[in-house]
């Protein structure tokens, strides 16, 4: 399968926000990531509902939402009525996470379930039939522009080998310091969807920062 691409919003401009969906909107990039975080789960505040129903108006593309918040059981009607297709919750901030994940199916929306660096991939054994995205963090939370951590890619092989040995459709989505530098070797290691913040919207050439990571993998072994 051909990977997908989500810009993270978190990196652009936010004076400027609209020209950051323009560049979305008309380049080749799949989904919007859009980074909640709450100043409790992780120690950074950044936007919320409002800001993503608002957006979705101006918007066609799928928005990927990636709560970074505790009890967002709390919230996930909110965010899918905001506009959300994909919701995804942290393993860490969800003592009732399977049922958090069904809640989240519930609503229509696709349920991602994310885990930290410091995180096992043991952890997810008992819900991943529940989540249409597992997501892994390769980076601690909370801040965009981190170098990604390496051991992420023994932990997206680990997930692709239950993935398959299951027969499961779940997605692998891997979340900070993605970048053309390291994109191939994600891929190759069974990655589905690449976040993709600082290397695109801090680029001098986002348009052209875009085409390049959906292009690679092209024309070698990956399909
Ligand atoms: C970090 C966020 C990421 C972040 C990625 O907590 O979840 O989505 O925006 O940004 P980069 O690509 O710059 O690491
Ligand atoms: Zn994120």
């Amino acid at each position: 399968m051909k990977h997908l691409l989500a810009p993270s919003l978190l990196a652009a401009d936010f004076t400027r926000l609209y020209e950051a969906v323009d560049l979305v909107e008309n380049s080749e990039a799949d989904w919007y990531h859009l980074d909640v975080m709450d100043g409790v789960f992780v120690p950074n505040i950044s936007f919320g509902m409002a800001i993503i129903k608002q957006l979705r108006s101006i918007s066609k593309k799928p928005f990927d939402v990636h709560l970074m918040i505790v009890e967002p059981e709390k919230y996930i009607t909110q965010f899918r009525e905001a506009g959300a297709d994909v919701i995804t919750v942290h393993y860490e901030a969800c003592p009732h996470i399977h049922r958090t994940l069904a809640q989240i199916r519930e609503t229509g929306a696709q349920a991602g379930v994310a885990i930290n660096p410091g995180t096992p991939v043991s952890a997810l054994e008992d819900v991943l039939d529940e989540a249409d995205l597992v997501l892994l963090m390769s980076v601690n939370p909370g801040f965009g522009g981190q170098k990604f951590i390496y051991n992420t890619l023994k932990k997206i092989e680990q997930v692709k080998e239950r993935i398959i040995t299951r027969n499961l459709p779940a997605k692998i989505e891997i979340d900070g310091g993605v970048g053309l530098q390291n994109a191939e070797a994600i891929l190759k290691a069974g990655a589905d969807v690449l976040v993709a913040g600082s290397s695109v919207f801090k680029a001098e050439n986002p348009k052209e920062a875009i085409t390049r990571l959906k292009e690679i993998g092209k024309g070698s072994l990956l399909v």
